[in-house]
């Protein structure tokens, strides 16, 4: 069974998400492990709640930022993980880390990539017009937001949308398209060809990539 690790800052609704997929059967996982760099996390009651193991590690505490993520490595080794998970890590992840995981970090983000990469993407997206924003599951390289995709889906945006009412949406499919990439990471479907991430069997479902706009 994998052995997932997960990373998270905040509220923890895409780590739930996968809690949730596990607990239904339909995600063969466990997560051994809940990193925050946040006391305060809501991630931390999730894991509780779960009795899965949890660690807040304070970047501060650290003397450098490799040190910081040479400690989270050594961690998640410890507990033999297979998949790091990325789940509103609000940072960006330091060499030691992807080193010690090569192409097996994980992360979501809430656009389109590579359109509107880093923070608020949902306002930039909102602030720019576009018509069709989403989200997209990618593996973790030294940049910010530019790793292989693994998985996008898209939300249609309506002019009369805010950036609350797009991420609203945006997070509806981020619940489901990340437990589905990890699936497919533990299905042994996932391969790359150059950066682009190929899926063995994988079927185009217009119906669970596209989400309508509310306001029509
Ligand atoms: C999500 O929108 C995710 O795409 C981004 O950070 C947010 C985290 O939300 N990387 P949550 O903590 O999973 O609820």
């Amino acid at each position: 069974m994998l052995k997932l690790g997960v990373l998270a800052s905040g509220r923890g609704s895409n780590f739930q998400s996968i809690i949730d997929e596990i607990e239904a059967g339909s995600l063969n996982a466990s997560i051994s492990l809940l990193i925050t760099d946040n006391p305060d996390a809501y991630a931390i009651e999730r894991a509780k709640k779960q009795s899965i193991k949890h660690l807040y590690l304070n970047p501060h505490d650290f003397k450098s930022k490799n040190d910081f993520y040479t400690r989270i490595a050594k961690e998640l080794v410890k507990r033999d993980v297979d998949l790091v998970i990325l789940a509103g890590f609000m940072r960006i992840v330091g060499k030691p880390l992807i080193e010690a995981f090569p192409n097996r970090i994980i992360n979501i983000h809430p656009a389109l990539l590579p359109a509107f990469p880093g923070l608020h993407s949902q306002k930039q997206a909102v602030d720019y017009g576009v018509r069709v924003s989403g989200c997209t599951v990618h593996f973790v390289d030294e940049g910010m937001d530019t790793g292989p995709i693994i998985i996008q889906a898209a939300v249609v945006v309506s002019p009369d949308d805010t950036e609350d009412t797009l991420s609203e949406r945006i997070l509806r499919l981020e619940h489901k398209i990340f437990p589905y990439a990890i699936r497919l990471y533990s299905e042994g479907r996932l391969y790359a060809d150059g950066r682009t991430i190929k899926i063995k069997g994988y079927e185009l479902k217009d119906e669970f990539f596209i989400n309508p706009p509310i306001h029509r």
